[in-house]
């Protein structure tokens, strides 16, 4: 077992210095702007109880699955995701057709990355209007009016996308390792605990109650085709699987390492922040008469009268918005990493030339977001604004597409002996839970989540 071509390839780029360092890395990945932001506006816009629940299904069920396929392929190939795929469907199949599907996580990451850094942006604006004292005592007006006079100054927006990128860069040139684990090791217990003091002032708005029924009572005869793709590309979206991102930290894992407990770890907890943010946000819609379906706004439009209101709001919402910029951070590391190690060893760039080459392409294609919330609002083609189709091409077409070829080749392509050599049988329950769910379970459901999307099925 021990003499598997795994053990003789090294990571080109160092490894995670523990498991604890990877667990940190792979969260810091998955939780960020798709937990706060993305989670409770797609809750709002999809009528909540019976998106949530099948949310939740496929998060466990399909998402968990591909998280375990993507690491142990990761470990296993050790490279990129287009060199990895190549390499262990060489091994597995003689042949080396599915570099595909490493090419095509690579190219999503750039959309992704391109329309994420742009909102990362509205966060760090978001620190200065809390900082002046804007919100305070604000009314549901005012704090929308803020938010169209931001996303309506495309010089802003713009500049503070550039400010992101630069900061994206910054950490992929020096290594993700570095500096990384200590950032999440900080920041993600402190913004859990912020929104836990959110929470407390959720509970005293009067519409708790209100916003916990939203959130967690089916109503299965208003979920649409529509929410139930919605609730498939958010599900990968928002545990970074799909692309690469995972199987690229799993490049970095060191062997003996249990990849079944690291993933469920981080699935729990990104699980456990997006159900938080959602208990917060949806009482203070409820409570200020919002519209749940208002869109990408509605964080950005709601939380600001919460810190308006609470004593110490200034503080609780420059800490907020500073911790949810890191997160998106982390985050965004992660959605550059795949492209900037793909040039680094197919190409022989150096780190700094590689990443200034990935992170400038998405920085110029990042500028077709800042003008889709802008000027270019009501340019419309296909699903809506350039926005609204990167968004749907990348999160609910792409993802579930990459995701679904990913598990597929683990649990069809790859021979039994390499998946379980990689998740280690002795786990027993957790490598049989895989195999099953990676085989049966996960394929079926996107397909079929996919064919009924096109009218098919
Ligand atoms: N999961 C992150 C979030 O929820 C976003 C993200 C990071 C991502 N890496 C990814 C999404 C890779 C898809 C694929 O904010």
């Amino acid at each position: 077992m021990n003499e598997r071509a795994a053990e003789r390839r090294r990571s080109l780029h160092g490894e995670w210095t523990s498991r604890l360092a990877f667990i940190l890395a792979l969260a810091g990945s998955a939780v960020g702007l798709g937990n706060i932001w993305r989670f409770p506006y797609l809750a709002g816009e999809n009528g909540g109880g019976a998106f949530v629940l099948v949310y939740l299904l496929f998060v466990f069920g399909i998402g968990l699955p591909i998280m375990m396929a993507e690491v142990l392929i990761g470990r296993r190939g050790r490279r990129n995701p287009v060199t990895t795929m190549q390499l262990l469907g060489e091994e597995e199949t003689g042949k080396s057709g599915w570099r595909v599907v490493g090419g095509l996580g690579v190219v999503t990451g750039f959309l992704i990355l391109s329309f994420y850094s742009v909102i990362a942006g509205w966060t760090i604006a978001y620190v200065f209007e809390s900082a002046s004292g804007a919100f305070r005592n604000a009314g549901a007006d005012t704090v929308a009016g803020i938010f169209q006079s931001l996303v309506g100054n495309e010089l802003a927006t713009g500049g503070l996308h550039t400010l992101f990128m630069a900061l994206t860069i910054g950490v992929v040139v020096l290594g993700v390792e570095q500096g990384l684990e200590r950032a999440v090791r900080i920041m993600m217990p402190a913004l859990i605990a912020l929104l836990l003091v959110l929470l407390g002032y959720s509970m005293t708005t009067g519409s708790f109650i209100e916003g916990l029924v939203f959130l967690f009572e089916p109503r299965f005869d208003e979920l649409s085709g529509a929410a139930v793709l919605d609730a498939l590309g958010q599900a990968f979206f928002t545990l970074s699987v799909g692309m690469g991102a995972v199987m690229t930290y799993g490049a970095y894992l060191p062997e003996n390492e249990s990849i079944p407990r690291s993933c469920l770890a981080v699935v729990s907890l990104d699980t456990s922040v997006a159900l938080l943010a959602g208990l917060v946000i949806f009482p203070i819609v409820f409570a200020n008469g919002l519209d749940p379906a208002s869109g990408p706004g509605l964080v950005f439009q709601s939380l600001p009268l919460a810190f308006g209101q609470m004593p110490g709001g200034v503080i609780v919402a420059v800490l907020f918005f500073v911790l949810l910029m890191f997160a998106a951070w982390t985050s965004a590391i992660s959605l550059m990493e795949p492209a900037v190690a793909y040039f680094m060893e197919t190409r022989g760039f150096t780190r700094p030339k590689a990443a200034l080459l990935v992170g400038t392409t998405i920085w110029l294609l990042g500028f077709l977001t800042v003008m889709s919330f802008g000027a270019w609002s009501d340019v419309t083609f296909w699903n809506g604004t350039w926005f609204d189709n990167i968004d749907y091409l990348s999160n609910n077409v792409f993802l579930p597409l990459g995701g679904l070829a990913i598990v597929v080749f683990a649990g069809w392509i790859m021979a039994r002996n390499s998946t379980a050599d990689e998740l280690d049988p002795a786990a027993g329950r957790g490598y049989r839970f895989w195999r099953w769910a990676a085989r049966y379970v996960a394929p079926v459901a996107v397909a079929l989540v996919l064919l009924n999307a096109v009218g098919i099925f």
